[in-house]
């Protein structure tokens, strides 16, 4: 098999000619891995991986990061389940973030197939922060270089969540859980601008979901800087949008990407299985 990248509009990479049910011979995986860097998703289609391979496919990239807050695959502890029943209002990542920014080392990224999919919507949209942070306007760029933010779990995940309507209801029907390990979560601090460790490209690394201030400026500009920096990385012009179909598989990178589960397929069911790996402390420049 010849493997081909191709760009995906805005956002991504589609990688054609793997067949990830098999272990990627070295010279096709370092190809992947390329593409991973240089565009924060990689897409694959037309894909009939069993749970064991999805594991093993993740396990090249690094350690698997058990979820504490999904509910987990009955038989496979590592898949954590996002599953939205026709009767279920609120889906799980319905609004734009990046996974595991409330972690000191934050995961790399997630690797999430298809399992069961509505007869219309459910797409995921992804936002590039590389594309994000080459976009922003120089004098909102010199007001964030150099700037760190505390990210956290607890205002999301804890006991006293009351931001998000859509974990109240996840929490309540079993889809997520154990807010008493996010109650206990130390908030890391990461800059807001990365050095990405894969590519060496600049990136902004903060979100609308688990960013809850920037440092060394008050409260008030903190928000307003967050909302600003917000509605930049929002613009279409670093969005896409990808179409699910059976055997589809997206691999973002949490350290290049937003990403965002549009719930628009009310009445049907969506099921996903997701991988996320470990990744590793943030630089705002590169490792010397
Ligand atoms: C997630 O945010 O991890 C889920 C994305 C999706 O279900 O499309």
């Amino acid at each position: 098999m010849t493997i081909e990248i191709r760009t995906h509009g805005r956002v991504g990479a589609e990688v054609l000619g793997v067949d990830l049910s098999r272990p990627l011979p070295e010279a096709e995986f370092a190809q992947v891995r390329a593409a991973f860097a240089e565009h924060g998703v990689v897409f694959f289609r037309d894909q009939s991986i069993t749970e064991d391979q999805h594991i093993a496919f993740a396990r090249r990239w690094g350690p698997i990061n058990i979820n504490r807050f999904f509910a987990a695959h009955p038989g496979y502890p590592e898949i954590a389940l996002v599953v939205k029943e026709p009767e279920q209002q609120h889906n799980i990542g319905g609004g734009w973030h990046t996974d595991h920014s409330y972690d000191f080392e934050p995961a790399l990224g997630s690797i999430l197939a298809a399992r069961e999919l509505p007869p219309e919507g459910g797409a995921t949209a992804f936002a590039s922060m590389y594309a994000a942070y080459d976009g922003l306007p120089e004098k909102l760029k010199a007001r964030i270089e150099g700037r760190r933010a505390v990210h956290s779990a607890r205002h999301v995940f804890g006991s006293k969540a009351a931001v998000y309507e859509a974990v109240q209801d996840t929490r309540s029907d079993g889809r997520i859980g154990n807010a008493a390990a996010a109650d206990v979560l130390d908030d890391p601090v990461h800059p807001v601008v990365i050095v990405h460790p894969l590519s060496g490209k600049r990136a902004v690394y903060v979100n609308p979901s688990f960013t809850v201030r920037i440092l060394g400026v008050a409260d008030e500009e903190s928000q307003d800087l967050l909302a600003e920096v917000y509605e930049h990385c929002k613009k279409p012009e670093f969005q896409e949008d990808f179409h699910w179909r059976d055997g589809s598989i997206a691999f973002w990178d949490n350290r290049a990407t937003w990403h965002y589960a549009y719930n628009d397929y009310h009445g049907h069911r969506r099921a996903m299985h997701r991988i996320t790996i470990e990744g590793v402390a943030l630089k705002d420049q590169a490792a010397g």
